[in-house]
């Protein structure tokens, strides 16, 4: 048996923040919180969808921070509970929408706040979600995790409820035109990863593998577009609509080992979630690629249009290849030392990936402690 969810209701196109009002009147809210954070506030597309809220008594949280602890949560949920509001409006990244999710659910739960590792504590619906991504991205908008640092255990933990998947989604691709290239490049890049690492889990099927395919063909033929030229708004609109439909396949796979070895990396060395999955993408898949061979072969014409002219039998070599050189023709950095990573890191490095199990037990190949300090290794270059 497979399982895939969905937010309650999608809207996607350009402008389609302007349906925010009716999907407000329609649930019949009348005090909303706004959630941003200080990099997105300023921007005229978020101005826009404040002056849209001006007859719901809009409260805003503008200073979610990125990447958050588990130690912002009880702050932003405190101020939220406070002001009594009913429905939460995130307008932002992964971190964003994660902090969401999370304050939505103390709001109806408080004594989850205590624990919020403990989902059981989540018994009643959460406050309703209105998600507005402003990065194409982490897919947060469709997946039931929230992500957040854990600083006594120096990692990343991926909080995973039915609870967090948001009740309404708007992509419009105007939202992220602010989105400098850098990061269009590396939040671009988490999408690929989960369009790729969901299609080769474990767990991947028939349902979450028709996601899978069509985030890649989405995001590989868009984000060197975006990139280029953050002014093409198609380019833009569609790589948002990969990276959701890449959320969506996280609803019934999951990632695998790049998440897994990246969660150390954002955990003692901040490093973006999405440049951590750039560095390790390419040599992740090499270490898996003889496991991979049949789905690589099947990702490629989704990757690469010209895959044609080459023997088939080398398509899962060049997907690979092509993973590392489209990061690197993104221009995200491709060395754990840029990071002030040195050898004496290794091990601990490699302890605490072991023990993302939720994901490595899903990769489909049984990486060894060797192959994990190994691929670490091979990124001090
Ligand atoms: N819940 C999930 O399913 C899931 C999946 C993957 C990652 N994550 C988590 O999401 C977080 C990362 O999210 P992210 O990659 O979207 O980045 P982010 O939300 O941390 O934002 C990164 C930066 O981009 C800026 N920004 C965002 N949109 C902008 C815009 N349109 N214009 C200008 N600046 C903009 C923000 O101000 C911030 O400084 C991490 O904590 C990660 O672990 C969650
Ligand atoms: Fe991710």
């Amino acid at each position: 048996m497979y399982e895939i969810g969905f937010p309650k209701k999608v809207y996607s196109g350009l402008d389609s923040v302007e349906k925010l009002p009716e999907l407000l009147d329609e649930q019949k809210v009348r005090k909303v919180l706004v959630m941003t954070d200080q990099g997105v506030y300023p921007q005229a597309a978020f101005q826009k969808v404040l002056s849209l809220l001006e007859a719901y008594d809009p409260m805003c949280i503008h200073d979610i921070p990125p990447e958050p602890s588990v130690y912002d949560i009880a702050r932003v949920y405190e101020e939220a509970r406070k002001a009594e509001i009913e429905a939460i409006v995130a307008v932002g990244g992964g971190s964003v929408m994660d902090m969401t999710k999370m304050v939505a659910d103390c709001l109806t739960n408080p004594e989850y706040v205590e624990d919020v590792q403990d989902t059981g504590r989540i018994q009643n619906p959460p406050a309703k979600t209105f998600m507005i991504p402003t990065t194409a991205g982490t897919g947060a908008e469709a997946t039931p995790n929230a992500i957040f640092l854990f600083p006594e255990q120096n990692l990343k933990i991926g909080i995973v409820s039915p609870a967090f998947v948001a009740s309404y989604v708007i992509l419009d691709g105007k939202m992220t035109e602010s989105l400098p290239a850098s990061l269009t490049a590396s939040t671009g890049i988490d999408a690929l990863c989960h369009a790729v690492e969901s299609y080769i889990s474990i767990l991947a099927n028939p349902l979450s593998r028709v996601f899978s395919r069509a985030a890649t063909k989405k995001i590989c033929a868009n984000l060197e577009k975006a990139w280029k030229d953050g002014s093409d708004l198609e380019a833009r609109q569609n790589l948002l609509e990969g990276a959701f439909l890449a959320g969506v396949c996280l609803t019934s796979s999951s990632t695998v080992a790049v998440h897994a070895l990246s969660y150390p990396l954002g955990g003692k060395y901040h490093i973006p979630h999405g440049v951590s999955n750039a560095i390790l993408l390419e040599a992740v898949m090499r270490v898996n690629l003889p496991d991979c061979r049949e789905a690589f072969t099947e990702l490629a014409p989704l990757m690469l249009p010209d895959c044609e002219n080459i023997p088939k039998e080398t398509w899962p070599e060049a997907v690979v290849d092509y993973m590392g050189s489209l990061c690197r023709r993104l221009q995200i950095p491709d060395s754990l030392r840029t990071f002030g990573i040195e050898p004496d890191a290794l091990d601990e490095l490699t302890d605490n990936a072991m023990e993302v199990k939720r994901l490595l037990l899903k990769n489909p190949r049984k990486l060894t402690r060797q192959e994990i300090r190994g691929i670490y290794e091979g990124l001090l270059r």
